[in-house]
């Protein structure tokens, strides 16, 4: 937490893991193949932290307490994504929708006139959960297949990195997607367990939104700074 802090100041969401500012993040017996930080067997998709909402963290730290030499973190950093210029063009455009997760219960509506890419080219930002994102007209063939050149682009730029007892691992939640490989837990206490905590680094964003540690999800903003 405290390195955390040097990033932001800390929160989470309510519905969240009962709005715990430290989540625990363990493989659940029964959800194996959820696309949540509790499935285990199934690839956990590329996705950055709570994509539906502009509140989303913009830096997230895990703390690994234990491993698991077969689950590799995956990343992609938006400025490393060989893309078409035209496909470029399109994933900048808000035309895509975002759901709402289902790490966030039976919830709300679905974002719309989201754009993929944003900022400039040397650095850009990524808002991508190919699990929950749709083109926001299901017939923009054009949204859909630079979305799919997305997905072929940030799989090309994959870095792995297993993580070890005593890791801290900061990802920066606007320019890099994540996901994780697939691993086998035991579910008999030695399995992988990390921490997790996410920051809003915008002190004048974070007071906007009332400085509350655990905000509701679905009290949308603007992406404003
Ligand atoms: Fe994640």
């Amino acid at each position: 937490m405290a390195v955390m802090n040097m990033f932001g100041e800390p929160f989470t969401f309510s519905d969240l893991y009962d709005g715990r500012l430290v989540q625990d993040v363990v493989a659940a017996q029964g959800k194996e193949s959820a696309q949540t930080s509790e499935g285990s067997d199934s690839f956990l998709e590329w996705h950055v932290e709570d994509a539906f909402s502009s509140d989303r963290c913009d830096y997230f730290g895990l703390l690994c307490l234990r491993g698991d030499p077969t689950a590799a973190t995956i990343f992609a950093p938006a400025r490393a994504l060989v893309l078409p210029d035209e496909a470029r063009k399109v994933l900048m455009q808000p035309r895509y929708a975002v759901l709402p997760d289902i790490a966030h219960g039976e919830n709300p509506e679905p974002r719309t006139g989201v754009a993929v890419l944003t900022g400039t080219r040397e650095a850009p930002e990524i808002r991508f959960d190919p699990v929950y994102m749709v083109p926001a007209d299901p017939a923009d063939d054009e949204a859909k297949s630079a979305f799919q050149c997305l997905t072929e682009a940030v799989d090309a730029a994959a870095v792995s990195h297993v993580l070890q007892p005593g890791d801290l691992l900061v990802v920066d939640n606007r320019r890099v997607a994540h996901a994780r490989s697939p691993f086998r837990p035991r579910f008999d206490g030695s399995d992988r367990w990390l921490l997790r905590v996410m920051v809003c680094s915008s002190l004048p964003r974070h007071r906007r939104r009332g400085a509350l540690r655990a905000i509701r999800s679905g009290a949308a903003d603007d992406d404003d700074r």
